[in-house]
Parts: C-alpha cells; structure tokens; sequence
C-alpha cells in the first residue's frame, strides 16, 4: 500500500462513494442521479484503478457486483439470529381474532399493528459487521444456511457498505420482478414455473457471474442489533432506508384511531396507509385486488405488532414469533409431509431424486411420488426429509413440490445426494446440473437401456415389457440389446421358465424378427443416446446425415449448424456415438441385417410440391381443422419442412391456433414469423414462395 500516491488512494475512496450512492439512488431509491455514460465512465476508471493497484480492491467495492467466473461452493454456515418463519392465516376472521388475542395479552392500552407486503421470493439474511456486508445466509432450516455471500453482493440493491458503521442482522426476501421473469424465463430451455424458483435458482448459481447476468432486487424487512435502541418496528423500518436497504413502502400502520396511525407514521417519517383497527379487514381486501398491478408477487400480507415491548412479552414459539401473522392469499393446493427422499437411476445412468410423500389427494388423484428433478432443485426448495411442503400439478398434470411450508422439527438439513449409486454403489458424478452413475455396466442402466429399446415408440418389440425383460435379466438371459437378436428363445420352453410358454416363446421371436426391418430412424433413436430423441433424430437425417456411415463421421461443428441442433445436442450424439460400447452395438445390429441408411425418404410424399424444404415449424395452439394438431403438423412434414417443438431464433414459422401462449410471446419476441391457420390452409392450397420474416438476435440463455 505504502508505494501507492496518495491521490489514487484517495480517487478510489471517492470514485466508491460516488458509485455507491449513483448504485443506491438508482436501485433503491428509483431515481438515477447521473446519466448511464457518466456512471459507466465513472465504473470503469475504478475498474481500471483496482486492476492496476489490486491492493485497493475492498470487499464492499462497486465493482465487486459483476460476479465472478471462478466456481464457489455453498458452505453450511450457523445463524447468529434464530431465523423463524410465520405462523399462517387463510381469511381475514383469523387475522382478526390474532389482533383480539394480541390485544388481550398486550401490557398497554396503545397497541399498533403494521401490515406488509408479504414478499414471494427467497428468504436471506445479510450480516453486516462495522458497515460491511461480511456474510449472507440463505434461511436453511432456521438454524444453519448456506453462504451465499458471492451471489448476493450482485445485488444492486443489498448495500455492500452501509450509511453508518453498524453491526446487524437483516433479515430480507430476494425476489425477480414480473417483467424481468417473463423476459429472462422465455429464454430458457427449462422455464421456471414462477419467479420465486427462479429467483432461488439464480441465487444458487455456481458462478456469480451467472447470477450477476439476472436482475434481481431484495426487500428488507426486519433487523437485529445487539442492543437496539429503537422502541417500534417502523423506526426499524425508517432506520433500516437510511442505512441505505430498499425497503417496501406499501406498509400500513393501525391503531386505535386512524389519527393515532397517521401520527405514528409521520414519526418515523414513513408513508403508508394510516387506519383504525376496524379498516383492516378493508385494507386486506384492498390489496388483495390489487396485488396483480404490482411489479413483483406477493403471496399475501404480514400482520405484525409495532412496539418491541409488547413483542418480547408475546414471545416466540419454536417454529414463528407469536407476534406476527402472514395471512396468505391462497390456501396452498394441498400439504404433504416429506417421508423420504430417495433416488432412481435411468437409462443414461442419470440419477432423479424423488420425494416419497404422506399420500395427498390433489385434483381427483393420489399422489406419493414426486420427481425433485435434481440436486440443485433440493438446493433451491431447501427441502429437508420431515418437512411439510406445498405441492401442486403443473400444467394440472405433473405433481410438483412448489415450497417448503414448515421445516421438519428433527432439525434435518437440506438433502443431499448420496455420493454412491444405490443400485450397484458406483461412485456418482455431477456432469451439468444432473448426477449420473459412472459405471456403465450399472444394472438399472442396462434394463434401462433394453427396457428403452423395445419399448412402442422405439423398436415396438411385442412380448418384450419392462417386467419381462426384468426377469430375463436377472436370469441372465439378457443382458445387453444384441442378447436379444442372438438368443435361443427356445431355451425359455427348455428350461421351464415360468411365465414362457411356446406361444409366448414364438410370438416373443416372431416379433424380435420383425424388429430387423425397422426404418433407420427408429434404429438411430432405439440406440438411446441422450438427447437424440425422435424429433433431432428427424432433423439430423433430413439434413442429409441419412446413413450411420455419415453420421460417424459427422463432426459437433456440422451437427450443431443444422437448425434445431444446439452445441450440447450435437457433442452429446457425437461423444456417445463414438463410445466403445456403442460402436459395438451398431456393428452388431448391422450384421443383424438392421437398416443403417435411409434409403427412401421416410415422411415425404414425391406428388406434393416441398413448398416447407429446409424450414423449420413449430405449431402450437388449438386448431379448427387440424384436429389433433398434430395433423398440421403431418401436412408440413409432408411438404418437406421439419417439426421442433419449442420456438427458436433458427425457427422459421410458427403456425399459431386460439389460445396460443408462451410460445407466441416468444415468437414475436425473436421476430419468428407466425403463421395463422387461415394462411396456413391458404399456404397448402395454392403454395406462394413465403419468405420468412428474419428474427432478432436470441437472448442469452443464462442455463444452458
Ligand atoms: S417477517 C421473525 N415480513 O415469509 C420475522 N417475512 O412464510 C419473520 N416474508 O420466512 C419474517 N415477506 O421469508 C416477514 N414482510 C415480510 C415478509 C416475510 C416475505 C417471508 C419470510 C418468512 C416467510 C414465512
């Protein structure tokens, strides 16, 4: 330090303090008080500063928001502060008995209430120490988190320095506005269901660059001092703007007399609704309907007592503090009690942890097994076995875990994997954001992969179901798909197999001898390799890597430039198409006499004119003459174009009915071209030479 001049010195000390109050007035307060090019002007001399003298480079620096590159794991670490939840209120009679019992137990006659927005986000704590953001916490189970100091400093609006030199807690709720949800969200392969998960996600990224790329904001709503001097929660809240946290104003303060609130607010200097205990049940209908004119969720409101007194008096259960209430807009879909977690592994080797639930009823089924997709899923519910948690169907149909409504009282912490394959105690290893077993020779992977390959959609190998060839396995009959084409069928009559006999036996070998003769696409998807489904598949041989010969000695360059194909997808078909095991398959099932070119042209039909060569559909909605839909989209194929199933910047149509959603948005946001039913059965009669519509630039993925 002591070789540094002292005039940078001290224009780095300025060149923080102006960039922190331009970061505050911008983020927190709304209103910028320098233009974008000063403020980047400003940033990068302090970049260029820090990178020439590194010693100057603080913790709670400007510059220290952008993230970094380098992978950061999540320690466990304790709270200093118990970190409760709320106890919970479905209508507004509930929240009015809580204020008569509050009332009741209350040591003074002058008792007030504030009402906050109950934010739908992520809970953190941030711990500051002399200023200093030194540490932020997830909630975990109440007692110990995970430390996501990294993610969270790319907040613009958690302050890294505060206005005064304080050491405190606070606690406060990382959330994603809507819009941002709804623009980052229609750029994901995987979308996420709402902006809370993907607020939780992005604060669990790995890389806190990555987190940096999404905006997300924090509300700060509570905080703790060693020895607070404040004596009510809304000098708390006052308290807590003037150290510089973004702090929500939609409060409410009710007292006896609406005059008795006005002047409380006016103490703290705050605005917000003033009232008389008797307008709350007005207020809460109030921002009820008009919660959806907000710019971010809120999943309902929290009652709490104002004077500090009278909340040490109530005291605090295990679980929640006895002097607060959240009354929640929607009673969860349904509860369950997480019994256990356990894990399956699929074909490709990748492991599904999968919640085993107290059986739930849930629009007119049963559920007790719930997928959990992934660790980094767990990671983001913080789901511990024991705890209760809120489950819903998406899309009516797939049951999902949506958050986790009480922790477990065992004190479990976040799952975690385990770190060997349950069914042959393999090491497991993480590739991505998913967990596979590293050994190929893994008993589930290889049923797996034989249950795959005879299944309807694949080689359709009548006689051959799951159960069957489980059994066979076992046996040890077979054990790999070549088994299949080389066994004595016979020998299942022969040895008294139970369950085999000769009709089943011959049907079984008639229906093997069959398969043969499956078309060379059927043959390239049988083989399982992942993400080489039936529709990439489709793509990749119209492309004219129509034989195995080509494809083998097709490169990820070539296959990730045909439209559909992403880099993933086309070093996934590459890498797996060259691994021992799989080359040995393939020269095994050509000298089973098996299809390794197609010949014809599957899908096409010569008399139609190929009015959609080389472009690519996606159809969506429903339709008055194709119904299913599907039937479009058999009259595009016919013409020569290619079926993907989500809307890119490479799509050059989509083909749109009623009630088209998500997928229009994201067709005009890339400036893909839509297509209406009317002018697409206009486009099919009498065929015009359309010109696709060129798309804008796509938007960065952010998890991919
Ligand atoms: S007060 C002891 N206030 O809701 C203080 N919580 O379902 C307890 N939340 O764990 C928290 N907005 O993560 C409080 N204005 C608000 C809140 C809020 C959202 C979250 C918080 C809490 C959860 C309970």
């Amino acid at each position: 330090m002591n070789s540094i001049d002292n005039s940078v010195i001290e224009r780095v000390q300025e060149l923080h303090t102006l960039l922190l109050r331009y970061q505050h007035s911008y983020y927190v307060t709304g209103k910028a008080e320098v233009s974008d090019l000063e403020y980047d002007r400003l940033f990068d001399e302090l970049v260029s500063l820090e990178n020439k003298y590194p010693d100057l480079k603080s913790p709670d620096s400007p510059t220290q928001r952008v993230g970094s590159d380098l992978s950061s794991d999540f320690p466990e670490v304790e709270h200093t502060i118990p970190v409760l939840s709320l106890d919970k209120a479905y209508s507004a009679q509930e929240v009015l008995s809580f204020i008569d019992k509050c009332i009741k137990n209350s040591s003074t006659n002058s008792l007030s209430f504030v009402l906050e927005e109950k934010i739908d986000g992520f809970s953190v704590v941030l711990y500051y120490k002399d200023g200093i953001l030194e540490r932020a916490v997830t909630r975990g189970n109440g007692f110990v988190g995970n430390d996501v100091t990294a993610n969270v400093k790319t907040i613009h609006s958690v302050p890294l320095r505060l206005s005064k030199p304080e050491t405190l807690a606070v606690r406060g709720e990382v959330f994603l506005p809507k819009e941002d949800f709804q623009r980052i969200n229609l750029t994901l392969d995987e979308p996420y269901a709402n902006p809370r998960n993907l607020a939780a996600g992005t604060i669990r990224r790995i890389k806190s660059s990555d987190t940096a790329r999404v905006p997300l904001s924090m509300f700060c709503y509570e905080g703790f001092w060693e020895n607070a001097p404040f004596s009510d929660h809304l000098e708390i809240l006052r308290h807590l703007k003037d150290l510089g946290f973004k702090v929500d104003k939609n409060i409410s303060c009710f007292c006896k007399t609406r005059e008795e609130a006005e002047r409380r607010l006016k103490e703290a200097s705050l605005e917000g609704f003033a009232g008389s205990f008797e307008d709350i049940s007005l207020d809460i209908k109030q921002r009820t309907s008009t919660r959806s004119s907000l710019s971010y969720e809120i999943d309902g409101l929290v009652l709490k007592i104002n004077e500090i007194g009278q909340r040490e008096l109530m005291g605090w259960t295990e679980h929640h503090p006895k002097w607060a209430m959240a009354y929640k807009f929607e009673a969860p879909q349904a509860q369950a009690v997480v019994e256990s977690i356990d894990v399956q592994v699929g074909r490709t080797g990748r492991i599904t942890p999968m919640a085993r639930i107290t059986a739930t009823e849930l629009s007119g089924s049963v559920i007790r097994n719930i997928t959990l997709h992934n660790q980094d899923y767990v990671d983001s519910l913080e789901l511990a076995v024991g705890d209760t948690v809120e489950i819903s169907k998406r899309g009516d149909v797939i049951p999902a875990v949506e958050s986790v409504i009480e922790k477990n009282s065992k004190g479990n912490t976040t799952w975690v994997m385990p770190s060997v394959c349950p069914v042959c105690s393999s090491a497991l290893v993480k590739k991505g954001a998913h967990t596979f077993c590293s050994n190929p020779s893994c008993p589930a992977r290889e049923k797996g992969a034989l249950d795959f390959f005879c299944a309807k959609k694949q080689m359709d190998i009548e006689g051959l179901g799951t159960k069957t060839l489980e059994v066979l396995y076992d046996k040890n009959y077979i054990r790999r798909i070549q088994d299949i084409f080389i066994f004595d069928w016979d020998a299942l009559v022969r040895d008294g197999v139970e369950g085999f006999g000769i009709k089943k036996t011959d049907s079984i070998s008639k229906a093997v001898r069959e398969a043969v003769k499956a078309p060379f696409t059927r043959v390239l998807v049988s083989l399982g390799i992942p993400e080489f489904g039936k529709k990439a598949v489709d793509l990749v041989t119209s492309a004219g890597f129509d034989s195995m010969e080509k494809l083998l000695s097709a490169t990820e360059e070539q296959l990730s430039a045909i439209d559909g194909i992403g880099p993933v997808t086309a070093r996934l078909i590459v890498e797996s198409l060259h691994e021992q095991s799989m080359l040995t398959l393939i020269r095994d099932l050509e000298s089973f006499g098996f299809n390794m070119s197609s010949d014809v042209k599957e899908e096409s039909d010569p008399s139609v004119e190929q009015i959609f060569a080389g472009q690519s559909w996606c159809v969506t909605g429903t339709f008055e003459h194709f119904k299913p839909r599907d039937k479009a989209m058999e009259e595009i194929v016919k013409r020569g174009g290619t079926e993907v199933s989500s809307v890119s910047s490479k799509t050059t149509c989509l083909l749109a009915g009623a009630s088209a959603g998500s997928k229009l948005q994201k067709a005009v946001s890339l400036g893909v071209r839509v297509v209406s039913e009317e002018e697409f059965l206009r486009m099919i009669d009498s065929p015009v030479e359309e010109k696709a519509v060129s798309s804008t630039d796509e938007l960065p993925g952010l998890f991919d």
